[in-house]
């Protein structure tokens, strides 16, 4: 059989996060710039804000990445929730000092003083809003005293996440937004996922008309771009196996990419 044209297309799009895949789009660079001063400034804690799909979670992992070739940096990009826990899990990770009976927060902090990095280390936090208020006192308090530095992200939601919200507001550091994308934004995210993979053909075939479409259907949500861009490479998979001439290869099909919308969920058939 023939290889598919559309099968590497379409798991490029697989919903992951991996900081090689990284795509410079102009304001997410901006953002990723001010993020890195931001860390290097005496602020004690960074904010990363947005809705989901937005791109927190793949900043978060950049960031990562870029500056632990430099510094001793920790991502924890699933929330550990039990408190009993998380000292004992940032021990382990940051200090290597390992330990089965949970941390007090005057144990931890006398840890920290007696190992002593150069520089204060980073600590990643992913998905912040599922902390409860007391650990969120707690990682406070840690760095206040300025044993670690945190970033942390934080889902936006329709009805507001009020209590995370009040909670940053009142212990302000820095707090950087990300919004989904613009049209253009897409069209750069879209082309360069694709080029970057030696992808050409495919890459030719989208014109502004399906960026139109796509950017209406997703609100140029990446995650959801995603999802659609997913469904519309396995579509045009399953034809080029199928029924290969009905495929046009001057212009994604409006027909299939409102098929892949249905199949997403982004319209009610
Ligand atoms: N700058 C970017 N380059 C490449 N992929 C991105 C970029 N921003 C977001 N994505 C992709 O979009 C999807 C959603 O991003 P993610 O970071 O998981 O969002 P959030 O954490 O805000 O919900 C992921 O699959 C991610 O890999
Ligand atoms: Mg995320």
């Amino acid at each position: 059989m023939e290889p598919s044209l559309f099968s590497k297309p379409r798991d490029l799009f697989i919903d992951i996060v991996n900081p090689k895949d990284y795509v410079q789009i102009d304001s997410v660079s901006h953002m990723y710039q001010s993020l890195k001063t931001s860390v290097q400034k005496p602020l004690k804690m960074i904010l990363l804000y947005g809705r989901p799909g937005t791109g927190k979670s793949m900043l978060l992992h950049k960031l990562h990445h870029d500056l632990s070739k430099h510094q001793k940096v920790c991502m924890i990009d699933i929330p550990i929730i039990d408190e009993n826990d998380f000292l004992r899990v940032l021990a382990h990770k940051i200090y290597s000092y390992a330990s089965r009976e949970s941390l007090s927060l005057t144990n931890f902090l006398e840890l920290s003083t007696a190992v002593n990095y150069p520089v204060t280390p980073i600590v990643l936090l992913d998905e912040a809003q599922l902390y409860s208020p007391s650990l969120m006192e707690k990682i406070r308090l840690i760095s206040d005293a300025r044993a670690l530095k945190f970033v942390i992200t934080l889902h936006k939601t329709d009805n507001e996440d009020i209590i995370a919200k009040e909670h940053f507001q009142t212990r302000i550091w820095e707090s950087i937004e990300l919004e989904n994308a613009s049209y253009e934004e897409l069209k750069i995210y879209i082309q360069k996922k694709l080029l970057k993979a030696n992808c050409f053909d495919v890459a030719n075939m989208i014109n502004d008309k399906n960026i139109k479409l796509i950017t209406k259907l997703t609100r140029g949500n990446y995650r959801e771009s995603n999802k659609l861009m997913f469904a519309l490479f396995s579509l045009y998979t399953w034809y080029e196996e199928h029924y290969p001439s009905k495929i046009k290869y001057n212009a994604l099909n409006t027909k299939w990419i409102e098929m892949a919308a249905i199949h997403t969920g982004l319209i009610r058939a």
